[in-house]
């Protein structure tokens, strides 16, 4: 769908979108002698002009659709709401063209730019393999004019939040492709070519590099797989020369069967969207630099497909991390964090991070835990913690802060080695976090998100139908931005 920004409405067919803010009808007044008639409409559906809200009538003049959309009384924080609801509901209604007026609605440039980018973000789907839908169920809707927002407002939606959009559009695409389509090589493939032009730079270690690096963990979970592992690094210099950078590591197991610690079979097909941790990163990654952050940062993703074989490991396995730790594997299914052990290391080791964050669905204690509203932040550093948390509130994807502690780190001990990969059930997602905790070297500020319940959604939300949410890509822009440039 294409976004563009106008000083009047359009010419010709389309359907004209207006904000409602609560009880207030002010920005009715266009509609001239249409106003009663619509007034009467949106009251019979029920419409308050609640934020979300949305009522439809049908005026003679043009015979033009008019979709009222509630704003409550929050004003630019009911931004995406407006974006989303409005092409929620236009998306498949037969229109092609709409036009959102928010004249006098009085939205700064910024929210104008958030209403295109929820627009956009409501507006994304994956045909590719759906051939036979009838025409019904083909989206119509291909244009979206924004009319009367501050004359900053396009700029800041190109310069600012298209790359956003961009960047949740490719993490999209990777989350919602299956695992025969998307394993560690073509996620490469999928990236390098969504980068390219766009100034990162890109460095791909294979298996025998990653084996030269001593990467025992990371490759242990990759033996049963015929897929190759990879990991892939992401740079982006938009900051200041020799800046210590910030790093972003995602979780990319490609699939995750759970290896010979073998999970049911009921719903194991979402275990392809077990590289949501990684899709985040390569999104954000490619949104920051297409708005050209002025900022250091390295993104690097572990991709694995953890598999069943002859030749997979084995419960009771010990590997050793790149950082010489054994580890007892007592469970193969808890495979997320012998990868992300030695990505993080290798990350520390090459680029000395002022700060590292990490991203992974993790852990299936935290969708008990925080069901699909937020996600799970664990942090050495109160401050990181709440930056984070401040830009989860801003962006949309919320985070809620859970604890450490050396109580949890003591249950992780093993009786064999330095460390096993799995506690008691109990929980399941802070004593893996106490995992990743034990490869953060002394001084390095870290944060781990568990996105486990966030990365797929069974029902629509204000930016997303069902399926992939693209959690992440905004968080990690806005962190960004708001911590480094
Ligand atoms: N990828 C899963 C976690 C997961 C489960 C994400 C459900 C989303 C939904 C992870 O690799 C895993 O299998 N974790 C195990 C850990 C356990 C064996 C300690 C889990 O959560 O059951
Ligand atoms: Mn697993
Ligand atoms: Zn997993």
């Amino acid at each position: 769908m294409q976004i563009s920004f106008a000083g009047s409405r359009p010419t010709g067919s389309y359907a004209l979108i207006l904000p409602v803010a609560g009880s207030n009808r002010d920005s009715l007044a266009s509609l001239g002698e249409e106003r009663a008639a619509v007034e009467t409409a949106a009251r019979s559906q029920r419409f308050e002009g609640e934020a979300g809200g949305s009522a439809e009538a049908f005026v003679e003049e043009g015979a033009r659709r008019v979709l009222l959309v509630g704003t409550g009384t929050n004003g630019d924080a009911s931004a995406e709401k407006l974006g989303g609801t409005a092409v929620a509901k236009l998306l498949l209604s037969g229109e092609t063209h709409g036009a959102l007026d928010l004249s006098g609605a009085g939205f700064s440039a910024d929210a104008a730019g958030k209403v295109a980018l929820a627009a956009t973000l409501r507006a994304w789907r994956y045909d590719r393999y759906r051939t036979k839908l009838k025409d019904k169920q083909k989206p119509t809707l291909t244009e979206l004019t924004i009319v009367g927002a501050p004359a900053d407002a396009e700029a800041r939606w190109t310069e600012r939040y298209q790359p956003v959009a961009k960047g949740a559009a490719l993490t999209r695409e990777l989350v919602t492709e299956p695992a025969n389509v998307i394993y560690p090589e073509s996620f490469v493939d999928r990236c390098r070519a969504a980068m390219e032009g766009s100034g990162l730079e890109i460095e791909v270690l294979d298996g025998p590099a990653m084996e030269q690096h001593g990467m025992g963990a990371l490759l242990g979970v990759s033996l049963g797989s015929v897929r190759e592992p990879r990991l892939l690094i992401m740079r982006w210099n938009g900051g200041q020369d020799g800046t210590a950078p910030i790093a972003l590591i995602g979780k990319g197991v490609t699939f995750d069967t759970g290896g010979i610690s073998i999970k049911p079979a009921a719903g194991m097909e979402s275990m392809k969207w077990d590289m949501g941790g990684a899709g985040a990163v390569v999104g954000a990654m490619l949104a920051i630099a297409g708005r050209k952050a002025k900022a250091n940062v390295v993104g690097v993703c572990g991709l694995v497909e953890n598999m069943p074989d002859g030749k997979a490991q084995r419960p009771g396995d010990v590997v050793t991390s790149m950082n010489g730790q054994t580890i007892e594997v007592i469970n193969t299914d808890a495979e997320g964090r012998l990868v992300l052990a030695d990505a993080i290391t290798y990350t520390q080791q090459q680029f000395s991070p002022k700060v590292m964050v990490d991203l992974a669905t993790l852990t299936g204690a935290m969708v008990i835990s925080l069901g699909h509203e937020f996600a799970g932040v664990f942090s050495n550093d109160d401050q990181l913690a709440a930056d984070l948390q401040a830009a989860g509130t801003a962006s949309g994807d919320k985070l809620w802060r859970m604890p450490l502690g050396e109580a949890y780190d003591r249950l992780i001990d093993s009786p064999i080695a330095d460390i096993k990969n799995v506690g008691p059930r109990e929980g399941g997602s802070i004593t893996a976090a106490q995992f990743l905790q034990r490869f953060v070297e002394e001084g390095v500020k870290w944060a781990h998100l568990d996105v486990a319940g966030v990365v797929w959604s069974d029902k629509p939300g204000t930016t997303y139908d069902k399926g992939a949410t693209g959690f992440g890509v905004r968080l990690l822009d806005q962190f960004v931005e708001a911590t480094a440039g």
